[in-house]
C-alpha cells in the first residue's frame, strides 16, 4: 500500500547517525517528545524496520504521544510514544507495584516508564491471545510501544467510541462485556481505565486500548478498577441507549 509522503514526514531510515537525529530534534515538534534516547530507540526501530516513516500525530495525551507511522513494509503501525519529562510517575508507581511481574523497588524515572511500557505490550499480548479486540502489539522498546494502526486502509485513525455515531449499539454493548470477561477468565487482567475513551470503533467493531494500567486479577486493586470500569461502561452505555445493571454485567463477565 502507497503511504502518502509529505515535506513533514520522519523518514527514519535515512537517519544514519545520532548527529542527524539531533537536528531533527532540534527542529521537530519540540525536543519534550523526541528526546536523545528517545530518537536513539526510534533509529534503532527503525533499523529493525518496525518503523520505517513516522508521518503525523494522531493525539497528545497527558503521558503519550501517538503517531502514525509505517513499517518497512509499507505497513501502517501506530507508535505510542511516552514523554519521560511529563509522565506521572507516582500514578505509574501505583499501578505497577504488587504486579507480580515486575520488580520496580528503586527504579530510575526512565526505567519505570520502561517497565510501563513493557506492562502495556505485555497486557496487549494477553488480551490479544484472549481473543479480545485490542491493537496488534507489534514491539516495546524503552519509551516507545508499536502496534497495529486501528483505523481506515487510507490512514484515518479510528474514532473514539465517545465521539463516534453508534449505529449498532446493542450489538457494541454485547461485544464490549464480552471482551471484559475474556480479559478477566482468559487474560487474567482487569483494564483499569476502560470507558468509551479507550474504546475506538472500527467499522462498528469496538477495540480496546490503553492497556498500560491494566492488572492482573490477583492483584489487590483489581477489585476496585473492575467496579469502576463497569460503573463507567454503565455510563457510557446509558449514552448510547443502552440499560443494564451493575450486577447483569458482573453476572456476565463472571459467568464461565
Ligand atoms: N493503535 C491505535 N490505532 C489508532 N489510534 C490509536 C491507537 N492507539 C491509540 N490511538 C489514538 O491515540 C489516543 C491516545 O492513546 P491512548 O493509548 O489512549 O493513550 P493516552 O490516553 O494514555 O494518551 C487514542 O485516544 C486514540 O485516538
Ligand atoms: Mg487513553
Amino acid at each position: 500500500m502507497e503511504s502518502p509522503v509529505n515535506k513533514s514526514d520522519i523518514h527514519l531510515q535515512k537517519m544514519r547517525e545520532v548527529k542527524q537525529l539531533k537536528s531533527v530534534e532540534d527542529k521537530r515538534v519540540g525536543s519534550e517528545v523526541f528526546d536523545r534516547i528517545t530518537l536513539q530507540t526510534l533509529y534503532k526501530l527503525a533499523n529493525q524496520g518496525h518503523i520505517h516513516l513516522l508521518n503525523g500525530a494522531i493525539s497528545t495525551g497527558k503521558e503519550a504521544n501517538v503517531f502514525k507511522g509505517a513499517d518497512e513494509n509499507d505497513n501502517l503501525v501506530a507508535v505510542k510514544i511516552y514523554r519521560v519529562t511529563t509522565s506521572d510517575f507516582k500514578k505509574m508507581q501505583y499501578y505497577i507495584q504488587g504486579d507480580p511481574r515486575f520488580n520496580v523497588r528503586s527504579k530510575s524515572k526512565r526505567q519505570l516508564i520502561n517497565n510501563w511500557v513493557l506492562k502495556e505490550f505485555k497486557n496487549l499480548n494477553r488480551a490479544y491471545n484472549a481473543g479480545v479486540r485490542v491493537p496488534k502489539p507489534i514491539i516495546a522498546k524503552n519509551n516507545i510501544l508499536v502496534m497495529e494502526f486501528i483505523g481506515e486502509t487510507d490512514g484515518t485513525p479510528a474514532r473514539l467510541m465517545r465521539q463516534a455515531k453508534i449505529s449498532n449499539p446493542d450489538y457494541v454493548a454485547k461485544k464490549i462485556i464480552e471482551y471484559v470477561k475474556k480479559l478477566y477468565n482468559d487474560a487474567e487482567l482487569v483494564h483499569g481505565d476502560l470507558s468509551a475513551f479507550n474504546i475506538l470503533m472500527q467499522h462498528d467493531e469496538p477495540v480496546i486500548i490503553d492497556l498500560s494500567q491494566g492488572m492482573v486479577v490477583d492483584h489487590p486493586l483489581s477489585r476496585e478498577l473492575l467496579n469502576r470500569d463497569i460503573d463507567n461502561l454503565i455510563k457510557d452505555f446509558k449514552k448510547i441507549g443502552i440499560e443494564i445493571s451493575k450486577d447483569e454485567i458482573k453476572r456476565k463477565i463472571k459467568d464461565l
